[in-house]
């Protein structure tokens, strides 16, 4: 699966003014298309199947992506008619839930191929004909085409989860992350005490829940030098972490026995090997690659466990951002350049995280390493609005999600793209959740004086 970030970089392209900036929005839908494409690459009974309660069959992904772009471009931007309006609620992600979607009468593949294909089509001619630097902040930037594209990315990679819970013959290959680790690495880095600014004000195409941007204060602390790794994980397992009751919170605890956890989802024990299925191929759990497809309950346990605890959201994003030499918060741990294969593993190239400590050219200042890519990092906070937040371009965008009952996660994993991965980039999930690409690194605090 080829999905490059796209030259020039966002800023160079609204520095050029309209036409680079519009060729860089082609070019980012192309990709994330070309992406969808390869995932819908499937018989009519695989798109049309659910393989997971959990999850849409992805035939409604496929035309829920491009009834959004119809929703948003054409309609909203455009002025145009609906072009199929009783089909709008069918593609309502919160009308219907996940699993009560491959029971209504959902447009058959071929025409969600054609409707998605169609939209396309006059939005690119919509593209071409709107100014992008006009008062409308839906306008600006290219903002409502950048949320578009990172909306089919985002679903992209929703429908790359379900191709993991899928069962049946192998339908994706991509090849191996280079290793590129480099000698040993300290365990841990300090992070002295001070103020960062968390969140953005500049950034063209970030969304509401990452603005604005504001001063946070932090004490001192220590952070992993790399994502929690299969083998370290493995520890925990085998010293009994999933039966004692110490490491896990009440919830979590209730949780891990009714639900019967006993390792990370996707693994299982034969012959006194850890074992794990990775899109239809069953392989020995490779203990120096991080860990994936745990739930928050099961990182805080091992955090626990390991005398340490789960960073905030605030710890993580001044680890990745900020620079100490300027006292700047960057776009990315490396800077503010676009990603590149050399510096993060993102986009679908790789269908797996690479080795911990690879990336030495895309590690932060204070030398932590993988922060974008590789894995999701759940951190130990609640899902809330920065302070001075407003809900844009709609409430349910973030608003309606804010609250105890969701966990953030940070960083981006293999199969998110690029322009859908920032130093600001929030997500969150239940903390039960675990199909999704998630892992984590711990930290702790530093000692006084
Ligand atoms: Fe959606």
């Amino acid at each position: 699966m080829l999905n490059e970030a796209v030259d020039p970089t966002l800023d160079d392209a609204r520095e050029a003014g309209g036409e680079a900036l519009r060729e860089r929005i082609a070019a980012e839908l192309l990709a994330a298309r070309e992406r969808t494409a390869g995932l819908t690459a499937l018989e009519d009974h695989d798109l049309t199947a659910q393989h997971s309660p959990l999850m849409s069959p992805l035939v409604w992904d496929l035309a829920h992506i491009g009834n959004q772009e119809e929703l948003w471009l054409l309609r909203n931007i455009g002025g145009r008619d609906p072009m199929h309006p009783e089909i709008d609620p069918l593609y309502d992600a919160f009308e219907h839930p996940r699993a009560e979607r491959p029971k209504l009468p959902l447009l058959p593949p071929a025409e969600a191929r054609a409707y998605a294909h169609e939209v396309r089509g006059r939005a690119l001619d919509l593209l071409a004909a709107t100014p992008l630097d006009g008062p409308s902040p839906l306008l600006r930037d290219g903002f409502a085409f950048g949320m578009i594209v990172q909306h089919e990315q985002q679903h992209d990679e929703t429908m790359l989860i379900t191709h993991q819970l899928r069962r049946g013959p192998v339908a994706l290959t991509a090849p191996e992350p280079p290793d590129t680790r480099t000698g040993p690495l300290p365990s841990e880095v300090l992070v002295p005490a001070g103020p960062f600014t968390m969140g953005t004000d500049t950034e063209p195409w970030a969304l509401d829940n990452e603005r604005p941007a504001h001063r946070v204060e932090l004490a001192a602390y220590h952070l992993d030098t790399t994502p929690v790794t299969n083998g370290a994980y493995q520890r925990f397992i085998a010293d009994g972490g999933y039966d004692d009751p110490r490491w896990w919170t009440a919830a979590g605890w209730e949780h891990r026995q009714q639900a019967g956890l006993t390792a990370p989802l996707f693994w299982r024990r034969e012959g006194g090997e850890w074992l794990r299925r990775r899109f239809g191929v069953t392989e020995p759990v490779p203990a120096d690659e991080p860990v994936l497809h745990v739930s928050w309950y099961e990182a805080d346990a091992y955090a626990r466990w390991a005398g340490r605890r789960l960073p905030t959201e605030a710890e993580w994003e001044k680890a990745a951002r900020f620079d100490p030499a300027t006292g700047r918060s960057r776009r990315y741990p490396w800077g503010d350049q676009d990603p590149t294969a050399e510096l993060a593993n993102l986009g679908q190239r790789h269908l797996r995280p690479a080795p911990a400590g690879s990336y030495p050219a895309g590690q932060s200042p204070y030398g932590v390493r993988q922060l974008m890519g590789d894995v999701w990092e759940w951190t130990a906070s609640d899902f809330r609005p920065y302070p001075g937040f407003r809900a844009w371009p709609y409430e349910e965008y973030s608003e309606v999600f804010f609250g105890p009952e969701y966990k953030v996660l940070r960083g981006g994993c293999f199969a998110a793209a690029p322009v859908a991965s920032r130093g600001t980039f929030r997500n969150w999930d239940y903390p039960i959740r675990r199909q999704i690409f998630s892992g984590f690194r711990t930290a702790r605090d530093a000692e006084q004086g």
